[in-house]
């Protein structure tokens, strides 16, 4: 591509068409969520149907239905036949509530008003250089949540079932020690943490985390029972002692550098000379490829003030705790594991 300006007819409805689609881009996440709320995926498991079957069997208005999900499958989100009956596609497959790998949870989650309210202030956040999310909700995100039953579960649901799907080649990608404690801190429910020492049977576990979401932990499995505690506190002012292996995993793009030092400072207050850190999180890579981690950017943006970090960003935190990265290791999903020690 140049730098300099079309010239061509062809090349600039080609750029015009670029930008007015672009323009509508929040049409996607809008109509994906009304496939996601009315549960199509899940009554197209058994078979193609109708959008009038399909609007009988959810309650709503079929027209409207049918030019959602016909825009929907410009998307490869269903798929539309000859006989005007649709059906599930790959994309559609993980909108299902019943399948291993679903989505659905973590899709409402980013298609929530949390997100959507707060993206759409997102010129006021930049000129800011800071969320806006206190304004609109009141709160900043995470006190918001414990005000909010309701939003909390929709937050750690779809979290925890993010998490479920990339936890496995996580541990797979990481070569965990046989033996020693693990403490996830941050590490939501306690997903990965419990994959961790399924895979691993001679490793214990602590899970660190605030109260309410300890509350709803998932560590109760005879797998590995007797292996794991919960312990509650506040990770900006410190973390438990006695871990081998620290993980922080997807905890700090939430955050922007001023707390991120915190934690790790009390992380790295924690540890010993032989203690590793796993910084587990979306590392942004240079140039101008499209990555998941530029897109999730911006949402950590909207509505954390939080932010994906490059390599040498993540060094410079790291650094900042008096921590050094000894390697990086990819996983098959977005995230690195970043393996640290004390400098
Ligand atoms: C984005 S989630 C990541 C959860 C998990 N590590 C994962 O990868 O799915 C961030 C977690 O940080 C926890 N958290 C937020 N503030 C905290 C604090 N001050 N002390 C301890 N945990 C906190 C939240 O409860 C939430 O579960």
């Amino acid at each position: 591509m140049s730098d300099t300006q079309p010239t061509e007819p062809a090349e600039i409805a080609t750029a015009v068409r670029q930008v007015l689609a672009d323009s509508l881009g929040y049409l996607y996440p809008a109509a994906l969520r009304v496939a996601l709320r009315t549960d199509i995926a899940d009554h197209l498991a058994n078979g193609p149907k109708t959008a009038d079957e399909l609007a009988t069997l959810t309650g709503v208005h079929a027209p409207f239905l049918h030019r959602i999900l016909r825009f929907l499958a410009t998307r490869g989100i269903f798929r539309e036949d000859d006989t005007a009956a649709y059906h599930i596609t790959p994309a559609a497959h993980v909108l299902r509530s019943d399948v291993p790998y679903s989505v659905r949870s973590t899709a409402l989650l980013l298609t929530d008003e949390m997100y959507w309210k707060s993206t759409g202030r997102l010129e006021d956040t930049v000129r800011k250089g800071s969320t806006v999310f206190n304004d609109i909700f009141g709160a900043p995100l995470f006190d918001y949540l414990e005000g909010n039953e309701e939003s909390a579960q929709t937050f750690h649901t779809g979290i925890a079932d993010l998490s479920t799907i990339e936890q496995g080649g996580i541990a797979d990608a990481y070569d965990f020690p046989e033996t020693g404690t693990v403490i996830d801190v941050g590490g939501g429910p306690g997903g990965f943490l419990r994959t961790v020492l399924t895979k691993n049977p001679r490793l214990r576990g602590v899970l660190y985390e605030q109260q309410a979401v300890l509350e709803q932990h998932q560590l109760d499995d005879p797998a590995i029972e007797g292996r794991w505690e919960t312990a509650e506190g506040d990770f900006f002012a410190t973390a438990p002692t006695g871990g081998d292996l620290y993980v922080l995993k997807r905890v700090l793009h939430d955050w922007d550098d001023d707390h991120c030092v915190r934690i790790l400072r009390a992380v790295r207050k924690a540890m010993t000379e032989q203690s590793r850190l796993l910084v587990i999180d979306a590392i942004v890579p240079p140039g101008n490829d499209p990555h998941p981690a530029k897109l999730y950017d911006i949402a950590m943006m909207a509505i954390f003030d939080g932010t994906e970090r490059t390599e040498p960003e993540f060094e410079a935190l790291l650094a900042a705790a008096d921590l050094k990265p000894l390697r990086v290791v990819p996983t098959p999903g977005t995230v690195s594991v970043i393996e640290a020690v004390i400098a």
